[in-house]
């Protein structure tokens, strides 16, 4: 979501003139775009600006910029902290980037607009694109699912969805402009709804445009995932067998103190459901541990969870305090240490599934999208399956962007390896 803001915004700028620079010594105009997510997150971005202080004393002129969820949240603390920041921009000020330089030219002071829309989704504004394979497209913006652990209800505000025709005519347009991947975005992907239709009329429009390769999406919730998007997925060759599912916990006690809305058992049905439509579907996800209250039984349903899923690949997380979340007011919260030591062994349980998944693919054909020069040498190529998987094969007269029907013949980490088949032979299991 932030790569697609930060495109928005670069579009934005280039139209006001402004040429994007590598050498940051040289610009005129530095903006960081923020996450709030974990405090990992937010403590990169005060790093970098402090960082960017000592650019600005060697060059006053130069504009410093922090948009995004932390310009939402912290936008007291930058100013008091950090009084060489120029401009503070949430979420859904970047329509107001023109005038806020315009002004700048004239006045000194930070500039502040923080104030969160129930309408904002950035309809007719097209995004500066780094030519590449895939384009991401946002469909919808903000949250409203409260989950007790997360920022994104508070800095992102409240769920709205752009029409169905501005999204085609986005990614018609990254079509034309060479992209053949669409991954289409939203914190919370799948309650898109406009009254044309809901998130599984929107994929099927998508589907439908001629030149799309692939289509994916992230990140849905589980709770919003329906028969009628599993029949989609299934329906058309060009979205791909791949859902990012995320858990969060394997403990019911748990789920509902995340305010997450289905339990274990739930979860585990609905990943039954799609392998039922897409028996060959990967599956991701994320997992948090060290949840306020947490018991180490707690933590172990869910590696029993995580086990018998046997998730393709995991994101996985320490609980991170976020001030002004529910879950930040609970006096359970679990040390440090603890919340490390789980998230180790969470880490080798899913090391060893997402080897034993990949395994599994050894012997099958999977479609491969060439993206680019594998780093092991020149003579190979990377691309990802559809199940989001690195694969590297030796480079033959295949071009970057052609799907090609690879022989997979190992697995090593999180990556696969194989060959590139000529006619794909009847003996072998197709993915
Ligand atoms: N602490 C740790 N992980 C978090 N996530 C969201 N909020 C927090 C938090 N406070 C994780 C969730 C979510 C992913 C994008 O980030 O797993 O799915
Ligand atoms: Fe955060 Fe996702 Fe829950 Fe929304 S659904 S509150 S974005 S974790």
């Amino acid at each position: 979501m932030n790569v697609y803001d930060s495109e928005l915004v670069g579009g934005q700028l280039e139209k006001l003139g402004y040429k994007h620079t590598k050498k940051i010594d040289s610009a005129d105009l530095i903006f960081l775009n923020t996450c709030s997510i974990r405090e990992k997150a937010e403590e990169t971005v005060h790093n970098k600006l402090e960082n960017l202080h000592y650019l600005k004393k060697r060059n006053p002129k130069l504009l410093i910029g922090v948009l995004g969820c932390m310009a939402q949240n912290l936008k007291n603390e930058i100013l008091e902290s950090k009084p060489y920041v120029d401009i503070v921009l949430g979420p859904d000020s970047y329509r107001k980037i023109f005038d806020i330089l315009q002004f700048r030219k004239t006045q000194n002071g930070s500039i502040v607009d923080t104030k969160l829309s129930k309408f904002e989704v950035y309809n007719d504004l097209f995004p500066s694109r780094h030519k590449g394979i895939n384009a991401w497209i946002s469909i919808m913006r903000g949250c409203d699912k409260f989950c007790t652990f997360c920022i994104v209800p508070f800095t992102r505000g409240r769920e709205r969805s752009r029409t169905v025709n501005e999204i085609i005519k986005e990614a018609e347009k990254a079509v034309d402009d060479g992209f053949v991947e669409i991954t289409l975005l939203g914190q919370n992907v799948n309650s898109y709804f406009t009254p044309e239709g809901d998130f599984s009329y929107l994929l099927e429009r998508v589907a439908k445009i001629k030149g799309i390769k692939r289509i994916r999406y992230t990140s849905p919730h589980p709770q919003d995932i329906n028969q009628e998007l599993l029949k989609v997925m299934a329906k058309y060759e060009n979205i791909c067998n791949y859902i990012h599912l995320p858990l969060q916990s394997g403990s019911d006690r748990i789920l509902k103190r995340m305010n997450r809305t289905y339990t274990s058992k739930e979860f585990l049905s609905l990943v039954d459901l799609i392998k039922k439509y897409m028996p060959n579907c990967s599956i991701s996800t994320d997992i948090i541990v060290g949840f306020p209250g947490e018991t180490e039984e707690e933590f172990n349903d869910t590696l029993k969870v995580v086990d018998k899923v046997q998730f393709n690949f995991a994101y996985m997380f320490k609980y991170s305090s976020r001030p002004g979340t529910k879950a930040s007011q609970y006096t359970d919260q679990i040390d440090e240490n603890t919340k490390q030591m789980r998230l180790e062994k969470l880490i080798e349980h899913q090391r060893k599934n997402s080897l034993m998944a990949n395994r599994k693919q050894i012997g099958k054909i999977e479609k491969v999208l060439i993206e680019k020069d594998s780093k092991k040498s020149e003579h190979f190529w990377s691309g990802r399956t559809e199940g989001n998987i690195w694969t590297v094969i030796k480079k033959t007269d295949e071009n970057i962007k052609d799907i090609v029907p690879v022989l997979i013949n190992d697995a090593q980490g999180v990556t696969l390896f194989g060959e590139k088949i000529k006619n794909r032979e009847e003996n072998y299991e197709i993915n």
